[in-house]
């Protein structure tokens, strides 16, 4: 079972077979054996500008068939726990980076912004990410410290959202993350004034040569205005891929005291 956009191709394949592919081209045949060739949508595929039809456009949208269902009853009642299994799978599934994660933020009028970060943690307390403090995520953190979380798992099918309020990780935490990185990413992190216009990309790295030729092979400062954050999770929700769209997504919210409360929400 596997997707693919391959050569001006894209489409789900089960076990070879293409279910609803569209090629996109005619310089390329469609990459599997023996189901025939598709058929083609009615009508032109382009707008007469020569961009795609919405409905062409929507079918070049590869979605693998996973059909591997969440049920209710299979789900852990802590979301903690479903969100560690789910993970493990990710990575046994041979995810690149499972732990990369898009974080959203937004300004004080409620503006949002949205980039990736990878999460070095997660346990009961939350998710912990690294950032520099005068970034952009981080002066919208500042002044308004909620933030929510997306991973995409593409090799199972899934997404996990999650979301809540935002606090600084501890500087023993912000110490052992920053010891923990090759020294070419230290460097690099007290070179940088993160979201900031700068001169050029000489510049910053005249500086991290600078940095370097001080420093020598001694001990580097951990950076004053770098430091983690630790997102405390009151949703979750679970997606599941599954046949004809008809996925499966199981939130949670925190219910007082201590509780979790399980919904279904329709795809
Ligand atoms: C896969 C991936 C992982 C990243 N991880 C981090 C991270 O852990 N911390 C970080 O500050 N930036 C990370 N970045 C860079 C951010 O996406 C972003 O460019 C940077 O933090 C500045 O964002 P801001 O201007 O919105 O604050 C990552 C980028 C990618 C593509």
């Amino acid at each position: 079972m596997r997707a693919a956009l391959v050569g001006g191709y894209a489409g789900t394949w089960i076990d070879g077979r293409l279910l609803d592919g569209v090629a996109l081209s005619d310089e390329h045949p469609p990459p599997y054996g023996g189901a025939g060739r598709p058929e083609a949508a009615p009508g032109p595929r382009t707008l007469a500008d020569g961009s795609p039809r919405f409905g062409a456009r929507a079918r070049m949208c590869a979605m693998t068939d996973y059909g591997q269902p969440l049920r209710e009853q299979d789900a852990k009642g802590n979301p903690f726990g479903q969100f560690a299994v789910w993970f493990a799978d990710a990575q046994t599934a041979g995810e690149r980076m499972p732990e990369a994660v898009a974080l959203a933020t937004a300004s004080p009028d409620a503006v949002p912004s949205v980039r990736m970060v990878l999460v070095k943690s997660f346990d009961e307390n939350g998710f912990v990410f690294f950032s520099n403090h005068d970034s952009q995520k981080a002066r919208e953190l500042a002044a308004n410290p909620r933030a929510a979380l997306v991973f995409h798992w593409d090799a199972l099918g899934r997404q996990v959202r999650v979301s809540g309020p935002v606090e600084p990780a501890t500087a023993a935490e912000t110490r052992d993350y920053v010891r923990s990185r090759p020294r070419a990413s230290q460097l690099s992190a007290l070179a940088s004034p993160q979201s900031r216009v700068i001169d050029s990309r000489k510049a910053l790295e005249q500086l991290v040569a600078e940095l370097r030729q001080r420093y020598g092979d001694g001990e580097l400062p951990v950076p004053s205005n770098w430091g983690g954050y630790r997102l405390a999770a009151q949703t979750f929700e679970f997606w599941q891929q599954r046949h004809d769209r008809l996925h499966d997504r199981l939130s949670y919210r925190r219910v007082e005291p201590c509780g979790w409360a399980i919904e279904r929400l329709a795809p």
